[in-house]
C-alpha cells in the first residue's frame, strides 16, 4: 500500500488532493498543514499539524509515517506579501522544501513539489519545460531556489509548475477569481490588467496531474495549466459570464495602474504537450473550469 504524506493540506490544491486520495482504498494518506485544524472533518480524514519550516518536526513525522510519496502543496503563495516579507517567504518556500528533501531522503520517499510560472520573466510566454527561468519577483525567486534545491538533491522527485489556480475549496485564501466573484456579487467595480496574460488552471486538473505523476511513476519537470490563454481582464469577464454577474463593473487597465508591490511576469502561459502526452491529461479551458467551480460551489451550499 502506498503511504502518502500531504503538506499544505489546508490549501486549495492540498485539500483537493486530501479528499481525492483519502477516498481510495489503495492509499494510506496523512494530511498535514500549518494550521492546528483541518478544513476537512478530521474524524474522517487523518490530519496532523506540521509546520514545514520546523526541521525537527518534519524529520520525526516523516520517519514515523514512512511515506512512499510526499506531496508538497505548502507554500507562501501571496506574491505581494512575499515581496515585502522576504525572510518569512524564504523560510517556507525554500527552507521548508530543504527540510522535506532531507526527510524524504532518509525514508526513500519520492517528493512531488509544486512550482509556478513566476519563475519566468514573462517576456516570451508560453514557456516549455526547456525554457530558461528568470524570476522577477521575490516569490518567483524563492520558488526557483526550491526547484534548484530539488534538482541537486539525491531524491526521486517531480516538479509541477502551474499558473493561477482556481476552483472550489473550503476556507481558501483570497485569489484572483474569488476576488472577482466576491466584488461582482457585492456590486463593486474592479480594475483588471489587460497586459497580464496566462493560462488559469482548474484545481481538479492540477490534482489529477499530481496523482498521475506518482501513479505512473513519472519524474522530472511538468508544465500543467488550463488550455486557454487569456488576460486577467478577459478572465474576469469570463467569471462574470459563467456566474451571471454584471460585467460592466469590470474595467480594463494596465498593470502599471494597479500599484502591486511585486512585479508580475506579463506574458506567461505554458506549453503543456509533455504533461498531456506523458500523463494522459485533457486540460480544461476557462469556461469549463469555471462552470465546474460553479457547480461544486452550488453542491457544497446544498449540503
Ligand atoms: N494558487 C495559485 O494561483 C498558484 C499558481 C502557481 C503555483 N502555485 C503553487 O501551487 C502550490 C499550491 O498552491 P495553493 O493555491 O493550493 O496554495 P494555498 O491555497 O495558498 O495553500 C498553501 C497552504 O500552505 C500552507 N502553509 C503555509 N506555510 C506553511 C508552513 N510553514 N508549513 C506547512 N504548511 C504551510 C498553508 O496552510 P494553513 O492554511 O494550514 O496555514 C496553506 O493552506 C504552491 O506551491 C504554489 O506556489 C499556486
Amino acid at each position: 500500500m502506498k503511504r502518502i504524506l500531504i503538506c499544505g493540506a489546508n490549501g486549495l490544491l492540498g485539500q483537493r488532493l486530501a479528499l481525492l486520495l483519502s477516498t481510495q482504498t489503495e492509499y494510506e494518506v496523512l494530511s498535514t498543514s500549518h494550521h492546528r485544524s483541518f478544513v476537512h472533518d478530521n474524524r474522517l480524514l487523518d490530519y496532523t499539524q506540521l509546520d514545514i519550516t520546523r526541521k525537527g518536526d518534519v524529520k520525526s513525522l516523516v520517519s514515523s509515517f514512512q511515506p512512499t510519496v510526499l506531496i508538497n502543496a505548502a507554500a507562501a503563495t501571496n506574491v505581494d506579501w512575499c515581496e515585502t516579507h522576504r525572510e518569512e517567504a524564504w523560510r517556507v518556500n525554500v527552507v521548508g522544501v530543504e527540510n522535506l528533501i532531507e526527510a524524504a531522503r532518509k525514508v526513500g520517499a519520492k517528493l512531488i513539489h509544486l512550482s509556478t510560472d513566476y519563475v519566468f520573466d514573462g517576456k516570451a510566454g508560453p514557456y516549455s519545460e526547456e525554457d530558461r527561468p528568470n524570476p522577477i519577483s521575490y516569490y518567483g525567486k524563492s520558488k526557483l531556489a526550491a526547484e534548484n534545491a530539488l534538482r541537486i538533491a539525491d531524491v526521486p522527485f517531480a516538479i509541477l509548475r502551474t499558473i493561477v489556480v482556481y476552483g472550489h475549496g473550503i476556507n481558501i485564501k483570497q485569489n484572483f477569481p474569488l476576488w472577482v466573484l466576491k466584488s461582482l456579487q457585492e456590486g463593486k467595480p474592479i480594475r483588471c490588467a489587460k497586459d497580464q496574460i496566462s493560462n488559469p488552471t482548474q484545481v481538479s486538473d492540477l490534482a489529477l496531474a499530481v496523482i498521475r505523476v506518482f501513479e505512473m511513476n513519472r519524474d522530472g519537470l511538468y508544465h500543467v495549466c488550463g488550455s486557454e490563454r487569456l488576460s486577467r481582464y478577459e478572465f474576469a469577464l469570463r467569471v462574470a459570464e459563467v456566474f451571471g454577474l454584471d460585467a460592466s463593473l469590470i474595467s480594463r487597465v494596465l498593470s502599471s495602474d494597479l500599484q502591486q508591490s511585486a512585479p508580475r511576469p506579463m506574458v506567461t502561459g505554458f506549453i503543456t504537450l509533455k504533461a498531456e502526452s506523458q500523463l494522459g491529461l485533457k486540460l480544461m479551458d476557462t469556461t469549463q473550469g469555471l462552470t465546474l467551480m460553479k457547480r461544486e460551489r452550488q453542491t457544497a451550499k446544498d449540503h
